[in-house]
Formats: structure tokens, C-alpha cells, sequence
């Protein structure tokens, strides 16, 4: 017999979903009254400790779940990802994201090349080039040094730099080589947002990178020229060489755009946009703020949880446990969302990245999981008769606390992720307060993963003297299920492991369902539509042409919105 195509239909599968009928009898309350299970549900690594003890699971479960890993020739696919096989087949390409930041002798091959020292190539170009701008000894068209940056690009060109940028602001050690420098990002074609990102500069002082993988993207691209004209008005044609690069896979295209290509940063077709962060997509606009021996620290941090995620039995293994949690929560227990909940302002951009990467799997939104896992069939095309791919969103606490955790507490049930850090960036300790800030922020991060967990019963509100009538307001059913990540500090090292971690959680789940979770055909029905709206716009502005082609809400809008901007 031929061996079952979907997952679904494999035994362990099967299993699962009988045993789920069991587990949902338990309440989280009394497993985790069982301290040698919670035990067993902690993992450490260099560091860091993930605890999935406030899961819907039981050790049993968890075997379960490695028995699906099994039939779904988990370690395989992990092997065939890492020795560079096309495994992103509706593209025909390699996912070797991991050789961005592989150490210089490491050999990993694609099509028979070891692409390592390509990798390390460009790292040397963008170590020279970042230290020849910052150290001041390339300069601007009017003899001034470039200070400033702008960096021009769209999603996985965009999100995953200024997650890291973000967490990295604060860092004592980034914030010192950052000294005197401004990082900025172009991403939408909104004209404000093009008004956003140069305010207040000065175009002899600004570098802009643009970021483009297949530098045809319709919003990077106008961008691009938006800020090129705003270097040429000001500086002359001839100032574009002076302050302008790009990173690119497309080097014709960077050239045919005026950018010489020796100062064009490449990368391969075999690094999806939305996991390119390691690549010079993030590297040189980081390397540029903060100098490339901070960014190297990034690229260390991430390469230790790939050899982690290569190396460790899949029960001491972080983005496999996280992976496989997912894939129960979401195929089995049917839970659609995620909250992605870090307690440091500095992590205010992770879930905006991730999203991107998991999103793409079930729906679009601008995330690296959603563009990912948002899918509707397995790689072999089959449609899939259970839910994959979740809707995946953050913010960072306690501010979430405050606007949507009365969803999660009383509303509907959402597998949280706790990510805390042990210390502050920025320690603040105000005297005569009882605790320092960060202590304050902390007492949150361990406490809510309890009050989702066990809830609050009519029988305690009773005992509070709670009067009847508000106690169906103030119970709180618990038995939600949440995880709790502590990283001991957020430098670039622990950055990069956070990175890789959620970027390795969300292969697996792909792994598990059968999907391919690194192509985004999603995205382009969208893409194709607004190029025939804008051949309109054209059309209509310029000749007059009557709006023809689309149905009448469509026709009704396009023309409310000519006719109300013709003046
Ligand atoms: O939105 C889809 C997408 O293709 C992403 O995957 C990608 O990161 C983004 O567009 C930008 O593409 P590019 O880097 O080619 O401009």
C-alpha cells in the first residue's frame, strides 16, 4: 500500500485526536498540581529555559506527539533542509537560511556548492563597507559623512531588520556603537510614510539601502526612485553612486536601476524573503547602526540554536517542542490564534516579524509565520481536511495586559507565549519603591501565565463575599493553555537565538502538517489586481479613459475616489 499522503491519516494522528478527548476532561488546575510532570515539561538551553508545563498535555501526550514527528519523518525533512535539497518544491529551490550564519569552515551544500564562503564573502564586503561609512572615510557627494540611513524595503525586506533594530536600541553595548548614527525604514508606498522616514534629514548626510530580494517589488521600487529623486534634487544626478546602494538576489535589475554594482550586497534565491533577516538584508542596514561586531554577536546567537535544532533528541529540542505544541494546539484542539508576549519593550516588533513568517501559512498578513504556514494544501497539493497555520499577533506586556488580555482570560481561549527576560536592558530601580521596574514588569510576565491556567472558580468568589450577582462576571473558567520562554538577558547573542527559535518552531509545524512553508503564492492574486487597478488610475488621469473591467463595488470606489482627488 502506498504510504498516506496526509498526515491526518497516519495513525498517531489519530491517536492524538482520540486522546485530545481525554485531556480536555483534566483541567490545567490539577496538571499542575503533578510537579514531576511540570518538570519534565522544562527544557534549558545555553542559558535559557522554556517551560510548556501550562500546556493541555499530559507526558503522554507528549510521547504522542513524537510519535506524529515520526510519521511525519520529522528528523528527515530537518536532514533535507540542512543538506541543502530543494525542498521548497513549487519554487524548485534550497532553505538554507541556516548557512547565514554558519561559522566560516562549515560546509553546506546547494546544487553541489558549498555556500558558505559566498555567505562569508559578502559578510566581509558589508564589514569593509559599514566601517568605511561609519569610520567616515566614504563620503557624501559634498564631502560630508553619512550619518544617517534609510533602509527601502517591504516585508521579509523589512520586518525581521526592524524587529532587530528595535530590540537592539536599548542594548547598553549597541546603543554606545550606535552613538551619533540615525537607522530608519521606508517600507510602505504610503507617501507618508516616504514623509516619515526623511523628515528632519539631510540628504548629504543619508545613505539609502535599498532592499529589495527580486527588486521588482511595485511599493520598494517606487520608493526607491521617490528617494532617489530626493538625493538627485538636492545633490545632483551624479550623487545617486555616493548614496545609494542595495541588497539584492537581482543584480541586473539593481544596475539597470542606476546603482553600481560594487555597491550592491547580494543574496540567493535560496533565502525566502521573510527568513533573509541574517542575510545582507539585515546585516548591512545593522551593520551600518551598530557596527558588524555587534551584528556578528546576532548571527552567533542564531547559529547556536541552528546546531541546537539540528543536534538536540527532539525532547530537549526548543523549536521542536514549540513546534509540535503548535500543531496541538492548532490541528487538534482547534485553536485559530496565537499571542506572542514578550515582556520588554525592546521585543515590540517580534510578534509584527513573526506574524510574517507563520501568516502567509493561512491568511495574508504582512508576517513571517502567517506568510509561511497560511496554507490550504499539503506539498503535494492535496487539500487539507484539518486546520493549519495560525493567526498570530502580540504585543509586548504589560501594555497587552491592558487593551486585549480580557479576550484571552474570559473570552476565547488563545495559546499564549510568555517570553520574559531576566535582566533589563535598562535596569530602573526608583527609590523607596518597593521593586525596581523590571521586578514590576516580571511579577506580570509570572503571573498571568497562572491566572490563565487556573482561573478563578464561584467557589472562591463565594468564599470573597463576591455579591451573586457579578460572580458569572468575575469567574474566570482558566485551563488556558500558555508557555513561558525566559532568555537571561536580550543582547544581539540572545536576539539572534529568539530569531532562529520561532524561525526553526515554524518549519516544524510545516514538517508536521505537510505544507510548504517557504513559498507565498498567497500574496499574488492581490499583487496582480492592483496592477490592473493602476493601469487605470493611468488611464483614467491622464486620457480620460472610462473605468472598465471590474464590478460595480469596485467601479463605484475608483470612481468616488477619482473624481473627489482630480483637484
Ligand atoms: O509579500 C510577499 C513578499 O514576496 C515577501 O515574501 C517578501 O519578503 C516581500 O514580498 C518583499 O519582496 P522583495 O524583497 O522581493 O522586494
Amino acid at each position: 500500500m502506498a504510504s498516506p499522503t496526509l498526515i491526518s491519516d497516519t495513525e498517531p494522528w489519530k491517536e492524538l485526536k482520540a486522546h485530545m478527548e481525554e485531556i480536555k476532561k483534566t483541567h490545567l488546575r490539577n496538571l499542575m498540581s503533578d510537579s514531576a510532570r511540570c518538570q519534565s515539561m522544562m527544557v534549558e538551553f545555553d542559558g535559557m529555559l522554556l517551560d510548556y508545563s501550562r500546556q493541555n498535555a499530559t507526558l503522554e501526550t507528549v510521547d504522542k506527539l513524537y510519535k506524529l514527528a515520526e510519521a511525519a519523518h520529522l528528523k528527515e525533512k530537518i536532514n533535507r533542509m540542512y543538506n541543502g535539497e530543494h525542498i521548497n518544491s513549487t519554487e524548485n529551490r534550497s532553505v538554507l537560511h541556516v548557512a547565514l550564519r554558519a561559522p566560516r569552515d562549515t560546509v553546506i551544500n546547494s546544487d553541489g556548492k558549498n555556500v558558505v564562503p559566498e555567505v562569508w564573502k559578502v559578510l566581509d564586503k558589508i564589514q569593509e563597507f559599514s566601517e568605511r561609512i561609519r569610520s567616515g572615510s566614504w563620503i557624501g557627494a559634498t564631502g560630508k559623512a553619512l550619518t544617517d540611513v534609510v533602509a527601502v524595503g517591504i516585508g521579509g525586506s523589512f520586518l525581521g531588520p526592524l524587529f532587530v533594530h528595535t530590540a537592539l536600541q536599548t542594548d547598553p553595548e549597541a546603543v554606545e556603537c550606535a552613538r551619533g548614527r540615525q537607522l530608519r525604514f521606508l517600507a510602505n508606498v504610503d507617501p507618508i510614510d516616504v514623509a516619515r522616514s526623511i523628515t528632519g534629514l539631510n540628504p548629504e548626510t543619508t545613505l539609502v539601502v535599498v532592499v529589495s530580494k527580486t527588486f521588482t517589488t511595485a511599493e520598494t521600487m517606487l520608493n526607491a526612485r521617490t528617494l532617489r529623486e530626493w538625493i538627485s534634487s538636492a545633490l545632483g544626478p551624479s550623487a545617486v553612486a555616493k548614496h545609494m546602494v542595495a541588497v539584492s538576489t537581482n543584480l541586473v535589475l539593481v544596475e539597470k536601476f542606476g546603482i553600481d554594482p560594487n555597491n550592491a550586497f547580494a543574496f540567493w534565491d535560496w533565502v525566502g524573503g521573510r527568513y533573509s533577516v541574517c542575510s545582507a538584508v539585515g546585516v548591512l542596514p545593522l551593520s551600518l547602526q551598530y557596527g558588524f561586531s555587534v551584528v556578528e554577536k546576532f548571527l552567533k546567537g542564531a547559529s547556536s540554536i541552528d546546531q541546537h535544532f539540528y543536534t538536540a533528541p527532539f525532547e530537549k529540542n526548543i523549536p521542536v517542542l514549540l513546534g509540535l505544541l503548535s500543531v496541538w494546539n492548532v490541528s487538534f484542539f482547534g485553536y485559530p490564534a496565537r499571542a506572542i508576549l514578550p515582556y520588554s519593550q525592546a521585543l515590540e516588533k517580534f510578534a509584527p516579524h513573526i506574524q510574517q513568517a507563520i501568516l502567509l501559512e493561512i491568511l495574508y498578513l504582512p508576517f513571517v509565520s502567517m506568510e509561511s504556514n497560511g496554507k490550504g494544501v499539503s506539498i503535494d497539493g492535496v487539500p487539507l481536511p484539518f486546520e493549519a497555520g495560525e493567526i498570530d499577533f502580540g504585543e509586548p506586556g504589560t501594555n497587552g495586559q491592558h487593551s486585549f488580555y480580557q479576550l484571552i482570560h474570559q473570552g476565547r481561549v488563545i495559546p499564549c507565549d510568555f517570553i520574559g527576560i531576566v535582566k533589563s536592558q535598562q535596569p530602573v530601580y526608583l527609590k523607596g519603591e518597593v521593586v525596581s521596574n523590571h521586578d514590576e514588569l516580571m511579577s506580570n510576565f509570572f503571573a498571568q501565565p497562572d491566572a490563565l491556567a487556573y482561573g478563578k472558580t464561584p467557589e472562591q468568589l463565594q468564599k470573597e463575599n463576591v455579591s451573586p450577582h457579578l460572580i458569572p462576571h468575575k469567574t474566570f473558567s482558566g485551563n488556558r493553555p500558555s508557555l513561558s520562554l525566559l532568555l537571561p538577558s536580550l543582547n544581539a547573542y540572545n536576539i539572534g537565538q529568539l530569531l532562529a527559535i520561532y524561525e526553526h518552531r515554524i518549519a516544524v509545524e510545516g514538517f508536521i502538517w505537510g505544507i510548504n512553508s517557504f513559498d507565498q503564492w498567497g500574496v499574488e492574486l492581490g499583487k496582480s489586481l492592483a496592477t490592473q487597478v493602476r493601469k487605470q488610475l493611468h488611464g483614467s488621469r491622464t486620457k480620460g479613459e472610462p473605468i472598465e473591467g471590474f464590478n460595480f463595488s469596485t467601479k463605484t470606489l475608483l470612481t468616488r475616489y477619482l473624481e473627489a482627488s482630480s483637484d
